[in-house]
């Protein structure tokens, strides 16, 4: 069976990418920092249904997580053939009450993470017949989509992560294909007013926010698609050419 990591794969749209790579045929280490239950109950499930799957905690916040990630999961599998970087940090400040050390902080856990973790994974990644890296990275880096929404810490970072899957991509290859899933708004009850929410419905063509199945299904897609490298798949009801 081919081998999935994927980062903060426990909860919302990483659990729905663990869950969809195992129905297409991955065993999966499953990343997570503080959702640990979720994780265990996750694999537990995964297990349940045949597949090899198993826990690993890091933290990306502090200087060695992403290393002792990737040590782990070396230590336990020869190859990688694929690796999802999902985990992120977010939250919403303007860009005035930005300081250095919530910008090193947000960078730290966005950008230097899978940056460090898929440079250490790379002997695995190129011990596997046909190695893919999909990044996670935000349709509002190409097209911020309110402007309630003062974020730029975060959008640095994953601007970076979309211009590093090109990058890659370019260097990597043909051994290893790297692309992006872009999410727009997916599950953002939390984040937004209800009018902010509606006025992003009315702008999007599909007339929904998206799920975590949404992206789930686009990640699946390019893990599977060999003559695709280097693109950035927007997965947002049309959003962003609205
Ligand atoms: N939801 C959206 O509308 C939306 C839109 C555009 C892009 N995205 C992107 O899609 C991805 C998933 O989004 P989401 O909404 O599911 O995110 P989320 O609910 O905020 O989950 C974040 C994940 O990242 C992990 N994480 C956070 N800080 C970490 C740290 N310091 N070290 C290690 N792991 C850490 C968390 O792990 P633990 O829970 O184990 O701590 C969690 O699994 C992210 O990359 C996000 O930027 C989401």
């Amino acid at each position: 069976m081919p081998l999935a990591l994927v980062t903060g794969g426990a909860v919302r749209v990483g659990a729905a990418i663990t869950r969809a790579l195992a129905a297409a045929g991955f065993d999966v280490v499953v990343h997570a920092r503080r959702s640990l239950s979720q994780a265990d109950a996750l694999v537990q499930e995964l297990r349940d249904a045949g597949r090899r799957a198993w826990v690993a905690p890091a933290d990306f916040a502090t200087p060695h997580g992403p290393l002792e990630l990737a040590e782990q999961v070396r230590r336990r599998h020869p190859s990688l053939d694929l690796l999802v970087n999902n985990a992120a940090s977010y939250e919403h400040l303007a860009f005035e009450a930005i300081t250095r050390e919530r910008l090193e902080s947000m960078l730290a856990v966005n950008l230097h993470a899978p940056f460090l973790l898929t440079q250490a994974l790379l002997p695995s990644l190129r011990a596997a017949d046909a190695a893919c890296v999909v990044n996670i990275t935000d349709m509002a880096v190409t097209r911020p989509y309110t402007a309630t929404h003062a974020f730029s810490h975060y959008l640095a970072g994953k601007a970076a992560l979309e211009q590093l899957t090109r990058a890659w991509a370019l260097e990597l290859g043909p051994a290893i294909r790297v692309n992006a899933v872009a999410p727009g708004p997916v599950a953002i009850a939390d984040e937004t007013t209800d009018e902010q929410r509606q006025d992003i419905l009315r702008r999007t063509p599909l007339r929904r926010e998206g799920s975590p199945e949404d992206v789930a299904r686009a990640v699946v897609f390019l893990a599977t698609a060999p003559y695709v490298s280097g693109q950035t798949l927007r997965v947002d009801g049309g959003l962003s050419i609205a």
